[in-house]
């Protein structure tokens, strides 16, 4: 297909707002999809690609549209609709000339859809708004209309009005798409580049990789080269999604589509990478490649400790469709073996423990999440930390942690709230704008060790629901960090080391030792648990010794019933972690990590 006929755009959404039903519906409306074949949700069928192990979801399907008597091309590509991937997003918006910018007609646009908004507009994309689920009778169509003017510039009446229920309004947005989006640009005779907005790994065909040719053409049997790592594969299929896959004889400027070169770890297909021919190589990548960066970095171990290989196993496996998952063996002393895991944010951690627990049926518990520091030592040297029982114990210059500015959206009433809640997690306010009279905007730079600990729970309890927020990385700041030891009888449990703010260390230090009282079973002397920073003790309880008559009570009785106190005892001794002189049920620990 020529540029001038083709389209390129996403669909720029909040979870729920309706995406994939009007997805559906365009599949529909352009007959790629006939209404009887039509099951629910043909492009999110995430339960099916589970129960058959492959991938059916298309990260890029074409349509055929007909405007004025000309068959246009329009590729509509999927972007990821949550927070930590935000680079992903900005990768799938980069192979696009447009965007629908999808809002729920009965809700308004919500924080994460104005972080990937701004992206958009900032690329100099353009933005056709929509208004979806008119059907609804709670739609309010005209007050949103307004808010999304505001935002994108233009009339209210600019917005469409469409509903992904009743197929309303969808062929006029298609005959808008191909009249707005400006159609690609590239240079046809140039080395050949391709960027690569998604790649997933399918248990047959090994990676599917998505691109965007840029320049150039990419055909079948050439070999290509991936410009970031110089490898070098043989392109054994090259094609479109409509939605199923379509080989053809090349990929040309402007167009979007899928390769497959064998390769069988995601990782060897990195987003954001340029694809070029190894016959004819370009010589620059496209800009804004990133590699993978995990930000947020947690201890996951079995609980039942023999479990360990399966863990291995399963992490081995899910790599090899997440290119941002880092993991590696780690051994602590009151959880066993285990690995430190890296994620791109919490809702990555969540997503990849949780498909642990239900994918590989293994029973997990994980250290509260830490963040990257890097600390400059008085000497000059540079340490990296990951975990907080690595942190150097010598004299230390400069501790600096990493940032990130968030969005938030709120009903006007809770800005008071907000306000609060942000200070509280030493954040910085930017700006505050009010959308509407009754909606505004806040922007705020705030340390991600702030957000990674509750901080989405509070401020959706703090707002009753109402508000949303989204966040991207912004550098580093230096900061008075401090990292606080629990100690049990003078040896310190590394699990619980934690590093964080001055003036949050004493609460740290308390809360921790008076969860672990309550815990931990009176053993035959007493022991004290503290929380100490460096050899400076912050925070003391005390766990009293058993007292001696209640131990002469097991020496008497009859016989069968020492016996089997004995056997229980030996039982729970399996599961017990020595920590020093102390025998500490592994519950215990447990139960101390989960009941935040
Ligand atoms: P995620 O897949 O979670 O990102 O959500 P999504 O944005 O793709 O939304 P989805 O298409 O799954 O729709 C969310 C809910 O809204 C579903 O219950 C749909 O049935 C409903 N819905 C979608 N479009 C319409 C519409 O036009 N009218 C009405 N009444 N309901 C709709």
């Amino acid at each position: 297909t020529p540029p001038e006929l083709i389209r390129n755009f996403s669909i720029i959404a909040h979870i729920d707002h309706g995406k994939s039903t009007l997805a559906d519906r365009m599949l529909q409306a352009t007959g790629v999809v006939q209404a009887r074949d039509m099951r629910a949700q043909y492009l999110d069928r995430m339960d099916i690609e589970r129960e058959r192990g492959i991938t059916i979801k298309s990260q890029a399907v074409r349509m055929p549209w007909e405007v004025d008597g000309k068959a246009y091309a329009l590729n509509m590509i999927d972007t990821p609709g949550h927070v930590d991937f935000s680079y992903e997003v900005s990768r799938s918006l980069a192979a696009c000339e447009g965007a629908l910018l999808l809002v729920d007609a009965a809700q308004g646009i919500e924080a994460q859809t104005l972080a990937n908004l701004y992206m958009a507009m900032e690329n100099d994309m353009v933005i056709i708004p929509v208004l979806n689920k008119i059907d609804l009778p709670a739609a309010q169509p005209e007050k949103y209309a307004e808010e999304v003017a505001s935002l994108i510039g233009g009339e209210p009446d600019d917005c469409l009005r469409v509903s992904g229920k009743t197929g309303e309004g969808v062929p006029e947005l298609l005959d808008r798409l191909v009249r707005e989006i400006p159609s690609p640009v590239g240079d046809p005779d140039a080395p050949a580049r391709a960027m690569i907005f998604d790649s997933v790994y399918d248990t047959y065909r090994g990676v599917v990789t998505y691109v965007r040719v840029v320049d150039g053409m990419l055909k079948p049997r050439e070999r290509i080269e991936m410009l970031s790592t110089e490898a070098v594969h043989e392109l054994l299929e090259i094609g479109v999604s409509s939605p199923e896959p379509k080989p053809s004889q090349g990929l040309g400027v402007g167009e979007v589509g899928y390769l497959i070169t064998g390769v069988k770890d995601v990782r060897q297909s990195k987003v954001g990478d340029t694809v070029t021919s190894a016959m004819k190589p370009a010589t620059e990548a496209l800009a804004g490649y990133q590699d993978p960066k995990p930000m947020v970095f947690s201890g996951i171990y079995p609980i039942d400790g023999s479990d360990f290989p399966v863990l291995r196993e399963a992490l081995d496996k899910l790599k090899l469709n997440d290119a941002a998952l880092t993991y590696e063996p780690e051994t602590s002393a009151a959880l066993g073996f285990g690995f430190r895991c890296g994620f791109l944010g919490l809702l990555h951690l969540e997503i990849v423990r949780e498909r642990l627990e239900r994918e590989f049926n293994l029973d997990l518990i994980a250290t509260a999440p830490s963040v990257i520091y890097q600390v400059t030592m008085e000497d000059r040297s540079e340490v990296t930390v990951t975990n907080p029982s690595e942190f150097p114990s010598g004299k230390v210059k400069e501790i600096r942690e990493p940032m990130v500015h968030c969005t938030i959206l709120t009903p006007s009433e809770y800005v008071g709230q907000v306000m609060e809640l942000c200070q509280e997690r030493r954040g910085n306010m930017l700006g505050m704008d009010y959308i509407t009279t009754d909606r505004v905007e806040m922007q705020y730079t705030l340390p991600l060790a702030e957000i990674v600990f509750d901080f989405f729970d509070q401020l959706k309890s703090k707002t009753r629901g109402y508000a949303s927020m989204d966040y991207e990385p912004e550098g580093e700041q230096s900061a008075d960090l401090v990292k606080v030891d629990i100690l049990l009888n003078g040896e310190g449990v590394d699990a619980f080391s934690a590093i964080v703010h001055k003036d949050a260390a004493y609460a740290y230090g308390l809360r921790m030792c008076s969860r672990l009282k309550e815990l931990i079973p009176r053993q035959q002397f007493e022991v004290p648990i503290q929380a100490a920073i460096g050899s400076r003790i912050i925070a003391r309880e005390t766990i009293r010794a058993l007292r001696k008559d209640m131990l002469a009570k097991c020496y008497g009785g009859d016989i069968s019933r020492k016996r089997k106190l004995l056997e229980k005892q030996k039982e729970g001794k399996k599961r017990m972690k020595a920590i020093g002189r102390v025998d500490v049920p592994q519950e215990a620990f447990i139960a101390a990590l989960t009941s935040d």
